[in-house]
Formats: C-alpha cells, sequence, structure tokens
C-alpha cells in the first residue's frame, strides 16, 4: 500500500491549527511579536494539555492579522495536505480570527482565502471548503454574531457552520439560536462533542443543535446503546485519532475506539484535527491506523468514500472528487 498516493478526503481540519510552526514564527518575526514561549527547542508547538493547547492555539492565531495573512496561510495548509494525498479539505472558518466578526471584514479574509484555495487548486490538485466555526468558550453571544457572517456568506463555498472549543463550557443547548439561523441560511451542521464530553454531550448535539456530523464524538464508546444508535441514524463521525492520543484521551493507536466503531458500522471519518501539534499528517494516520487495526487499502478506500457522502458540498463538487477516489493507482 502506497499511502501517500491513496487519494483523502479530510472533514475535520482547522485553518489556524494546522498553521506550521515555522510559518508562525516567520509570521512573528515579520510583525515583531515575541512568541518564543510558545515553541519548544526543536521549533514544535509547546503545550501541556488541552487547555493550554487552546491558548498556545490562539497566541499563534493573533499572529494572523491580514487577510492576505490568511492568503498565505491557506497555500502552505493546503500544500501539506496535497502531499499526504488529500484531494478535498472541509476546513473550519473562524471570523472571531478573521476580523474579530465584522462582516465586512469577514468578507475581505473569506475573499482572500477562496482566492488562494483556487491557486492550490490549480498549483496541487486539492479542493477546499469552508465550514464556519463559532467557539464554544467565546460564549452564546459571539457565537450569534459569528453565525450571522456564516448565513450572509452561505453558498456553494461556505458550505457548513459548526463550534469548536472548550466542551466544558456551557451546553449545546445555549447555540441553538445560532445553529437554527445557519440552517435556516442552508448551511449543513456539525459539532464537537464526546471528545472532553461523555456520551450525553454527543446526545446533547444530536438532540439540542440537529447536526448531521459529530466532530470526534469518540467517547460515545462509553455507552454501546448509543454507538449502536449513531450506527444506525447514519450519524457520520469526524474522528481524529493522532489528535486524541496526542492529547491523551487514549494511550496509543491501538486503543483507540475507531476500530470498534468501525466494526459496529459507524459512518467513521480521518482526519488531522490541527496536524503540527498533534505531530500528524494524514498520511501518517492512515499508517498508524494499517498498524494498530490492521486496515488495509479497501478499508481507506470505503472511509474515503463515506468521506465523501458525507462531505458538505454541492453534487458536482462530490462528482469532480468522486472520480479522483476511482483512479486509483497505489
Ligand atoms: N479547536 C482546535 N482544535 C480543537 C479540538 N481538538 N477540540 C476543540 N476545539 C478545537
Ligand atoms: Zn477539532
Amino acid at each position: 500500500m502506497n499511502v501517500p498516493t491513496l487519494p483523502k478526503v479530510e472533514l475535520h481540519l482547522h485553518l489556524e491549527g494546522a498553521a506550521p510552526p515555522a510559518f508562525i514564527r516567520g509570521l512573528a518575526r515579520e510583525k515583531k511579536m515575541d512568541l518564543s514561549g510558545l515553541f519548544s527547542e526543536n521549533g514544535a508547538y509547546r503545550y501541556k494539555d488541552f487547555w493550554d493547547f487552546l491558548k498556545v492555539y490562539e497566541a499563534a492565531t493573533s499572529t494572523l492579522q491580514r487577510p492576505e495573512d490568511y492568503h498565505r496561510l491557506v497555500l502552505a495548509v493546503l500544500e501539506e495536505s496535497a502531499a499526504s494525498g488529500v484531494v478535498y479539505s472541509e476546513t473550519f472558518l473562524s471570523p472571531d480570527f478573521c476580523g474579530g466578526r465584522d462582516l465586512g471584514a469577514w468578507r475581505e479574509y473569506l475573499h482572500a482565502m477562496r482566492e488562494a484555495a483556487d491557486q492550490a487548486e490549480r498549483q496541487f490538485g486539492i479542493t477546499l471548503r469552508g465550514v464556519v466555526t463559532c467557539i464554544r468558550h467565546f460564549g452564546p453571544e459571539k457565537a450569534r454574531q459569528t453565525a450571522r457572517c456564516a448565513a450572509e456568506t452561505a453558498g456553494d463555498w461556505i458550505v457548513g457552520f459548526g463550534i469548536a472549543g472548550d466542551e466544558k463550557v456551557g451546553q449545546p443547548k445555549d447555540f441553538r439560536w445560532s445553529f437554527d439561523l445557519a440552517r435556516e441560511a442552508g448551511l449543513r451542521l456539525t459539532a464537537h462533542a464526546g471528545e472532553w464530553g461523555g456520551p450525553d454531550s454527543v446526545r446533547a448535539a444530536l438532540n439540542d443543535l440537529e447536526v448531521e456530523r459529530i466532530g470526534h464524538g469518540v467517547r460515545a464508546i462509553e455507552d454501546l446503546a448509543l454507538v449502536d444508535e449513531l450506527a444506525e441514524r447514519g450519524v457520520v463521525l469526524e474522528v481524529c485519532p493522532g489528535s486524541n492520543v496526542a492529547l491523551g484521551l487514549y494511550p496509543t493507536f491501538r486503543d483507540h475506539p475507531i476500530g470498534t466503531m468501525f466494526d459496529r458500522g459507524v459512518k467513521v471519518t480521518i482526519s488531522t484535527d490541527d496536524p503540527p501539534f498533534f505531530h500528524t499528517t494524514m498520511a501518517r494516520e492512515y499508517e498508524e491506523l494499517h498498524r494498530a487495526f490492521d486496515w488495509d487499502e479497501g478499508v481507506f478506500e470505503k472511509i474515503a468514500r463515506a468521506s465523501l457522502d458525507a462531505a458538505f458540498c454541492d453534487d458536482d463538487t462530490k462528482s469532480k472528487i468522486r472520480a479522483k477516489l476511482e483512479t486509483v493507482d497505489a
């Protein structure tokens, strides 16, 4: 199996979280910002746990201050993803970081990101679509402003709405208004749940926000009735095994519940979340899953097809990507 050449579909990637540390250091240097405390001696991002990770993430993101910075970021991130064989990427974008939730500013950032995505598509053969994401620990009022930005720019490129951030803060139902607005604007919905919260957090996201996909969702494994319900209802999980291992949810890939969930018929997909923070790439996720569960090319092809089916983009885009999945020469 030639892992890098297997065509992959990634549904769960935070754009700022995918910024290579050297890229952020370069921006900090240009802007004369001292962010040396964010990095370890070998140049990697340094954090103690998930909550510290969120702080480092936000501090690194403070170097991204203009639409041109996001243009460069999109190119850098898509080049990396394409090198791992990703042909379609759905990426979380945050108006919180792109112009402070001001609609006019958000449109300018979006324009820059789309231009970079078009360039990357021509150069690297990877297609990008955006899922606007509010941030849970910033609270419901900011989420409403974010949802308005999402609703106003919904279309063939901004295709979804979601929520990330600290799952221990607030409840999904606090964000219902924002999710209703996004749904009414035609956006498809996903929510981070079942990463730092247990099975009840997955139920709450499904029942209170009516999302069709769950970001992570892995802790549903603590309630097998819920796992079977996810399988029956066809709920798609955006699973990020390397992220969960790096953040200490599971000690190794072998201990990760994705194997059991797949065997029980849950629609699992594979993503990297914030790859440089977790020392991973899509190619590495595949290699580790192959080692842990003996998954072969047939399993990965099945997962890539299911991922594309669960993507939020339009049918024309899906047909174009499907053709790429079918021409495997590994
Ligand atoms: N933001 C970036 N990565 C995240 C994660 N793994 N969980 C919640 N919020 C995030
Ligand atoms: Zn995430």
